[in-house]
């Protein structure tokens, strides 16, 4: 049995003494021991070493000691499963030389074996269970369809996805067999996750509010629930949407144990929008990391007093940036920990 279960009893509804905490992108260039180990290995040796993974995994939490661990790597080893090259290029991030544009193009986009493709991940959940010793939970992950859609149809990160968009609305036939395949193969890989060991999943749809409300539904809630559907038996799910509150409502209809928010929508608004009895998760201003530790703390507090202790998981609203002091991720964990109602 887990000794900090606090996490996924908040997962469950329960009644906790303060909320659960984690970061995303907790594991991640903030941190000295992280650039360290970055300085030495490429970022994909480092997702497909399960001693680097599981290493880079527990770096934040002997930090920190935060309530969860998120396994350390990228959304973007299904696509290269799935036979779509991906790279990492340091100054511009994910690109992919050959990005989907046709009907060819997804017809040759294949469903992988798990195993043979990604048994790397399992063999990093393993080694990072061991690593953990049971004290807190670790957290496996997968993006939305439609998040990995705008990589590989895009071929890089944008501020609009304008060619992903595009693609959708032009060929919608050939779109939604891709978003099939890449759900197909995530509901896979998030089911091998579990069974190696990870306790919770997390669906990142980093890019859902780039869609109008109508589209969001056609295009990536429709294949998110899918995920959840096929998943919530083995373990609990949370469905992280960025800039998706329009879609809250709808959302908190699923079987998804929990709604990760971003900083745009009041504590008030979300509990209200998914009528008060799902958990949420969220939702601190990533750039608010720079305020001084003292105002951050205070801050904490009263995000925790808003949202309510319970059927609550404090997190940031995004991925932690890399230039946040030390010392200030810091003062937003200790704040959680020494939370009092
Ligand atoms: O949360 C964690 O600590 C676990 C690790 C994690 C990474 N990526 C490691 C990583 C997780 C959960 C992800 C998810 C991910 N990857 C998302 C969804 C979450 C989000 O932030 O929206 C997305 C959109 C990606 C795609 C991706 N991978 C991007 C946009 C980048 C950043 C590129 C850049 O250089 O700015 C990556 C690379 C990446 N993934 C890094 C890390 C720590 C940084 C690059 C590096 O380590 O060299």
């Amino acid at each position: 049995m887990i000794k900090n279960d606090l996490f996924l009893r908040a997962l469950k509804g329960e009644i906790v003494e303060r909320p659960p905490v984690w970061m995303m992108r907790q594991a991640g260039r903030y941190l000295p021991e992280f650039i360290a180990i970055r300085e030495k290995y490429d970022f994909f040796t480092r997702c497909q070493t399960p001693e680097l993974a599981s290493e880079i995994t527990v770096q934040p939490i002997r930090r920190y000691g935060m309530d969860a661990a998120i396994l350390f790597s990228d959304i973007l080893v299904i696509p290269q499963a799935m036979n779509i090259e991906v790279e990492m290029r340091p100054g511009i991030g994910p690109w992919l030389p050959n990005p989907i544009r046709t009907q060819k193009d997804v017809d040759a986009v294949i469903i992988p074996d798990i195993e043979e493709t990604l048994g790397y991940v399992m063999d990093a959940i393993k080694l990072t269970k061991e690593m953990l010793n049971d004290e807190i939970p670790l957290i496996g992950f997968a993006g939305s369809p439609w998040t990995i859609l705008c990589y590989c149809v895009q071929g890089q990160g944008s501020k609009t996805f304008d060619k992903a968009k595009e693609f959708c609305f032009t060929n919608p036939m050939a779109a939604h067999q891709l978003l099939q395949k890449i759900t197909d193969t995530t509901i896979a890989y998030l089911k091998e996750k579990v069974k190696a060991g990870v306790n919770a999943v997390q669906v990142f749809d980093s890019w859902g509010g780039m869609l109008s409300p109508k589209d969001y539904q056609e295009f990536s809630w429709q294949y998110i629930q899918q995920i959840i559907d096929a998943l919530y038996k083995d373990a609990p799910v949370i469905a992280f949407g960025k800039g998706c509150w329009f879609a809250l409502e709808e959302m908190a209809k699923s079987k998804a144990s929990a709604l990760g928010v971003d900083w745009t929508i009041t504590p008030q608004m979300a509990r209200k929008l998914t009528g008060n009895k799902i958990t949420l998760q969220g939702n601190f201003d990533p750039v608010r990391l720079l305020s001084p530790p003292k105002e951050i703390k205070k801050m904490v507090k009263e995000m925790i007093d808003a949202f309510g202790k319970d059927r609550y998981i404090v997190n940031l609203g995004h991925g932690i940036l890399p230039h946040i002091p030390l010392e200030n991720a810091g003062a937003f964990i200790e704040a959680v920990k020494e939370y009092k109602n």
